[in-house]
Protein backbone atom coordinates (compact mmCIF):
# COMPACT_ATOMS: atom_id res chain seq x y z
CA UNK A 1 0.00 0.00 0.00
CA UNK A 2 2.70 2.30 0.97
CA UNK A 3 4.28 1.92 -2.40
CA UNK A 4 1.46 2.35 -4.38
CA UNK A 5 1.06 5.96 -2.29
CA UNK A 6 4.66 6.92 -3.44
CA UNK A 7 3.95 5.86 -6.81
CA UNK A 8 0.60 8.35 -6.88
CA UNK A 9 2.84 11.14 -5.15
CA UNK A 10 5.33 10.67 -7.88
CA UNK A 11 2.67 10.67 -10.64
CA UNK A 12 1.57 13.67 -9.61
CA UNK A 13 4.87 15.28 -9.14
CA UNK A 14 6.16 13.90 -13.03
CA UNK A 15 2.71 13.28 -14.72
CA UNK A 16 4.04 9.32 -15.53
CA UNK A 17 5.40 6.51 -14.14
CA UNK A 18 7.67 4.24 -16.22
CA UNK A 19 6.85 0.66 -14.24
CA UNK A 20 7.88 -3.03 -15.49
CA UNK A 21 4.97 -4.59 -16.65
CA UNK A 22 2.63 -6.58 -13.98
CA UNK A 23 1.65 -9.57 -16.09
CA UNK A 24 4.66 -10.84 -18.11
CA UNK A 25 2.24 -13.71 -20.22
CA UNK A 26 -0.08 -10.80 -20.94
CA UNK A 27 2.41 -8.73 -22.58
CA UNK A 28 3.82 -11.79 -24.29
CA UNK A 29 0.48 -12.44 -25.20
CA UNK A 30 0.30 -8.93 -27.17
CA UNK A 31 3.26 -8.61 -28.70
CA UNK A 32 3.03 -12.08 -30.14
CA UNK A 33 0.39 -11.50 -31.79
CA UNK A 34 1.75 -7.84 -33.28
CA UNK A 35 4.73 -9.33 -34.41
CA UNK A 36 3.49 -12.22 -36.18
CA UNK A 37 0.82 -10.37 -37.39
CA UNK A 38 3.19 -7.61 -39.01
CA UNK A 39 5.55 -10.26 -39.71
CA UNK A 40 2.65 -11.84 -41.54
CA UNK A 41 2.04 -8.74 -43.32
CA UNK A 42 5.31 -7.56 -44.26
CA UNK A 43 5.66 -11.45 -45.66
CA UNK A 44 8.99 -11.99 -43.36
CA UNK A 45 9.65 -15.37 -43.30
CA UNK A 46 12.81 -15.32 -40.17
CA UNK A 47 10.52 -16.01 -36.90
CA UNK A 48 13.51 -14.73 -34.88
CA UNK A 49 13.50 -11.50 -36.48
CA UNK A 50 13.39 -8.13 -34.63
CA UNK A 51 10.41 -5.81 -34.52
CA UNK A 52 13.04 -3.42 -33.79
CA UNK A 53 13.78 -4.25 -37.81
CA UNK A 54 10.98 -3.21 -38.93
CA UNK A 55 12.30 -0.66 -41.40
CA UNK A 56 14.11 -3.16 -43.35
CA UNK A 57 10.97 -4.78 -44.87
CA UNK A 58 8.56 -1.92 -45.50
CA UNK A 59 7.88 0.63 -48.01
CA UNK A 60 7.07 4.23 -46.53
CA UNK A 61 4.53 4.62 -48.84
CA UNK A 62 2.62 0.98 -47.36
CA UNK A 63 3.63 1.90 -43.88
CA UNK A 64 0.19 3.19 -43.03
CA UNK A 65 -1.77 0.76 -44.87
CA UNK A 66 -0.17 -2.00 -42.86
CA UNK A 67 -0.49 -0.32 -39.67
CA UNK A 68 -4.29 0.10 -40.06
CA UNK A 69 -4.47 -3.55 -41.11
CA UNK A 70 -2.66 -4.13 -37.74
CA UNK A 71 -4.83 -1.82 -35.73
CA UNK A 72 -8.01 -3.56 -36.50
CA UNK A 73 -6.46 -7.10 -36.29
CA UNK A 74 -5.57 -6.91 -32.88
CA UNK A 75 -9.30 -4.83 -31.74
CA UNK A 76 -10.79 -8.05 -32.68
CA UNK A 77 -9.20 -9.95 -30.76
CA UNK A 78 -11.10 -10.75 -27.95
CA UNK A 79 -8.79 -10.76 -25.82
CA UNK A 80 -6.15 -8.20 -26.20
CA UNK A 81 -8.24 -5.73 -24.45
CA UNK A 82 -8.15 -7.86 -20.77
CA UNK A 83 -4.32 -8.08 -21.42
CA UNK A 84 -3.88 -4.65 -22.18
CA UNK A 85 -5.38 -4.11 -18.77
CA UNK A 86 -4.11 -6.73 -16.79
CA UNK A 87 -0.25 -5.42 -18.24
CA UNK A 88 -0.78 -1.94 -15.40
CA UNK A 89 -3.92 -3.40 -13.60
CA UNK A 90 -2.65 -2.11 -10.19
CA UNK A 91 -0.90 1.00 -11.43
CA UNK A 92 -4.22 2.08 -13.20
CA UNK A 93 -6.72 1.07 -9.94
CA UNK A 94 -4.42 3.11 -7.75
CA UNK A 95 -3.61 6.20 -10.00
CA UNK A 96 -7.26 6.45 -11.44
CA UNK A 97 -9.79 4.47 -9.21
CA UNK A 98 -11.76 0.86 -9.53
CA UNK A 99 -14.30 1.85 -11.63
CA UNK A 100 -12.97 2.09 -15.11
CA UNK A 101 -13.74 3.26 -18.35
CA UNK A 102 -11.53 1.99 -21.29
CA UNK A 103 -10.65 2.99 -24.44
CA UNK A 104 -13.03 0.98 -27.17
CA UNK A 105 -9.67 0.73 -29.89
CA UNK A 106 -6.58 0.24 -28.69
CA UNK A 107 -4.01 2.71 -31.32
CA UNK A 108 -0.69 1.09 -32.28
CA UNK A 109 1.86 3.41 -33.96
CA UNK A 110 4.68 2.37 -36.08
CA UNK A 111 8.16 4.57 -35.90
CA UNK A 112 11.05 4.26 -38.88
CA UNK A 113 14.13 6.05 -38.93
CA UNK A 114 14.02 9.35 -40.68
CA UNK A 115 10.18 9.00 -41.21
CA UNK A 116 8.36 12.30 -40.78
CA UNK A 117 5.44 11.12 -42.26
CA UNK A 118 3.17 10.02 -38.76
CA UNK A 119 4.44 12.81 -36.29
CA UNK A 120 2.51 14.07 -33.56
CA UNK A 121 4.28 17.68 -32.71
CA UNK A 122 3.98 18.79 -29.07
CA UNK A 123 0.35 18.43 -27.94
CA UNK A 124 -2.07 17.89 -25.01
CA UNK A 125 -4.69 15.21 -26.02
CA UNK A 126 -7.49 17.64 -24.32
CA UNK A 127 -6.63 20.12 -27.20
CA UNK A 128 -8.41 17.92 -29.08
CA UNK A 129 -11.55 16.72 -27.32
CA UNK A 130 -10.39 14.78 -24.40
CA UNK A 131 -11.04 14.95 -21.03
CA UNK A 132 -8.42 16.07 -18.35
CA UNK A 133 -9.52 12.87 -16.09
CA UNK A 134 -8.24 10.63 -18.81
CA UNK A 135 -4.71 9.12 -18.46
CA UNK A 136 -3.06 7.50 -20.84
CA UNK A 137 -1.06 3.67 -20.78
CA UNK A 138 1.88 3.40 -23.44
CA UNK A 139 3.15 0.22 -23.89
CA UNK A 140 6.55 0.03 -25.90
CA UNK A 141 7.15 -3.09 -27.99
CA UNK A 142 10.30 -2.97 -28.42
CA UNK A 143 12.68 -0.98 -26.25
CA UNK A 144 12.78 3.23 -27.13
CA UNK A 145 15.05 5.67 -26.10
CA UNK A 146 15.90 9.65 -27.18
CA UNK A 147 14.24 9.90 -30.63
CA UNK A 148 12.57 6.51 -30.49
CA UNK A 149 10.71 6.98 -28.02
CA UNK A 150 7.81 9.55 -27.16
CA UNK A 151 8.90 13.37 -24.77
CA UNK A 152 6.97 14.84 -22.23
CA UNK A 153 6.95 18.46 -20.98
CA UNK A 154 8.63 18.41 -16.99
CA UNK A 155 5.44 18.85 -14.60
CA UNK A 156 7.21 21.86 -13.27
CA UNK A 157 7.22 23.42 -16.38
CA UNK A 158 3.78 23.25 -17.17
CA UNK A 159 2.64 26.28 -15.47
CA UNK A 160 5.48 28.54 -17.72
CA UNK A 161 3.89 26.52 -20.37
CA UNK A 162 0.21 27.46 -19.51
CA UNK A 163 1.08 30.80 -19.23
CA UNK A 164 3.13 31.05 -22.87
CA UNK A 165 0.59 29.32 -24.47
CA UNK A 166 -2.21 31.72 -23.41
CA UNK A 167 -0.22 35.55 -23.26
CA UNK A 168 2.11 34.70 -26.41
CA UNK A 169 1.86 34.95 -29.96
CA UNK A 170 3.15 31.41 -30.31
CA UNK A 171 0.45 28.92 -30.76
CA UNK A 172 2.15 27.22 -33.29
CA UNK A 173 2.48 23.58 -31.90
CA UNK A 174 6.25 23.92 -33.77
CA UNK A 175 6.79 27.08 -32.41
CA UNK A 176 6.28 26.05 -28.72
CA UNK A 177 8.27 22.85 -28.94
CA UNK A 178 11.12 24.85 -30.42
CA UNK A 179 10.82 27.38 -27.41
CA UNK A 180 10.46 24.39 -24.85
CA UNK A 181 12.95 22.26 -25.90
CA UNK A 182 15.18 21.65 -23.07
CA UNK A 183 12.41 21.05 -20.90
CA UNK A 184 11.04 18.17 -22.81
CA UNK A 185 12.17 14.93 -21.84
CA UNK A 186 12.64 11.76 -23.81
CA UNK A 187 11.24 8.50 -21.62
CA UNK A 188 13.44 5.78 -21.90
CA UNK A 189 11.49 2.52 -21.41
CA UNK A 190 12.61 -1.07 -22.07
CA UNK A 191 10.34 -3.57 -23.39
CA UNK A 192 9.06 -5.37 -20.22
CA UNK A 193 7.76 -1.67 -19.16
CA UNK A 194 5.14 0.47 -19.98
CA UNK A 195 4.14 3.73 -18.93
CA UNK A 196 1.12 5.27 -17.42
CA UNK A 197 1.01 9.30 -17.96
CA UNK A 198 -1.24 12.37 -18.01
CA UNK A 199 -2.27 13.59 -21.37
CA UNK A 200 -2.90 17.03 -19.97
CA UNK A 201 0.82 17.04 -19.98
CA UNK A 202 2.31 18.36 -23.59
CA UNK A 203 3.64 15.43 -25.29
CA UNK A 204 4.56 14.18 -28.75
CA UNK A 205 7.47 12.59 -31.04
CA UNK A 206 10.40 13.72 -32.86
CA UNK A 207 11.91 11.94 -36.30
CA UNK A 208 13.22 8.55 -35.37
CA UNK A 209 17.15 9.52 -35.80
CA UNK A 210 17.71 5.92 -34.27
CA UNK A 211 18.25 3.06 -36.79
CA UNK A 212 15.24 1.04 -35.02
CA UNK A 213 11.63 1.00 -35.42
CA UNK A 214 9.37 1.73 -32.94
CA UNK A 215 6.25 -0.06 -32.65
CA UNK A 216 4.36 1.15 -29.71
CA UNK A 217 0.42 0.97 -28.24
CA UNK A 218 -1.61 3.92 -26.35
CA UNK A 219 -5.16 3.56 -24.88
CA UNK A 220 -6.57 6.02 -22.51
CA UNK A 221 -8.43 4.99 -19.25
CA UNK A 222 -10.36 6.63 -17.00
CA UNK A 223 -12.84 7.01 -13.84
CA UNK A 224 -16.32 5.60 -14.78
CA UNK A 225 -18.18 8.14 -13.58
CA UNK A 226 -15.43 11.02 -14.56
CA UNK A 227 -16.62 14.10 -16.74
CA UNK A 228 -16.83 13.21 -20.23
CA UNK A 229 -15.40 15.46 -22.80
CA UNK A 230 -15.82 14.91 -26.58
CA UNK A 231 -14.92 11.22 -26.83
CA UNK A 232 -18.29 9.85 -25.01
CA UNK A 233 -18.83 6.45 -22.94
CA UNK A 234 -20.18 4.05 -25.43
CA UNK A 235 -18.58 5.59 -28.65
CA UNK A 236 -15.53 6.00 -27.48
CA UNK A 237 -15.63 4.45 -24.07
CA UNK A 238 -16.84 1.38 -22.74
CA UNK A 239 -16.80 0.69 -19.19
CA UNK A 240 -14.73 -1.31 -17.78
CA UNK A 241 -14.90 -2.25 -13.97
CA UNK A 242 -18.06 -1.40 -12.34
CA UNK A 243 -19.17 -2.47 -9.10
CA UNK A 244 -22.06 -3.95 -7.80
CA UNK A 245 -23.68 -0.90 -5.69
CA UNK A 246 -22.73 1.04 -8.74
CA UNK A 247 -24.76 -1.67 -11.20
CA UNK A 248 -27.80 -1.42 -8.55
CA UNK A 249 -27.70 2.52 -8.40
CA UNK A 250 -27.71 2.74 -12.39
CA UNK A 251 -30.54 0.16 -12.86
CA UNK A 252 -32.49 1.25 -9.86
CA UNK A 253 -35.87 2.85 -10.72
CA UNK A 254 -38.39 4.29 -7.84
CA UNK A 255 -41.60 2.84 -7.38
CA UNK A 256 -43.58 4.19 -10.11
CA UNK A 257 -40.91 5.39 -12.34
CA UNK A 258 -41.64 2.38 -15.08
CA UNK A 259 -44.02 2.44 -17.50
CA UNK A 260 -46.28 -0.63 -17.78
FE1 LIG B 1 -1.38 12.55 -27.25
Amino acid sequence: MKKLEKLNKKFLRDGYLIQNVEDKKALQYINSLIKNKLFNLLKIKSKSGSLDDVHKFVKKSELNSTRLKLINFINEDKEFRKKYFEIGKNIIFSVIGNELAMQNNINLSIQIPQDDSSLLPLHSDTWSGDSPFEVVVWIPMVDVYNTKSMFILKQNKSEKFRKYFSNKKLKLSSQLQKKFKKDLVFLNIKFGQFLIFNQNLPHGNVVNSTNETRVSLNCRFKGLFTPYAQKKLGSFFSPLIVRPASKIGLNYKFPGEEKE
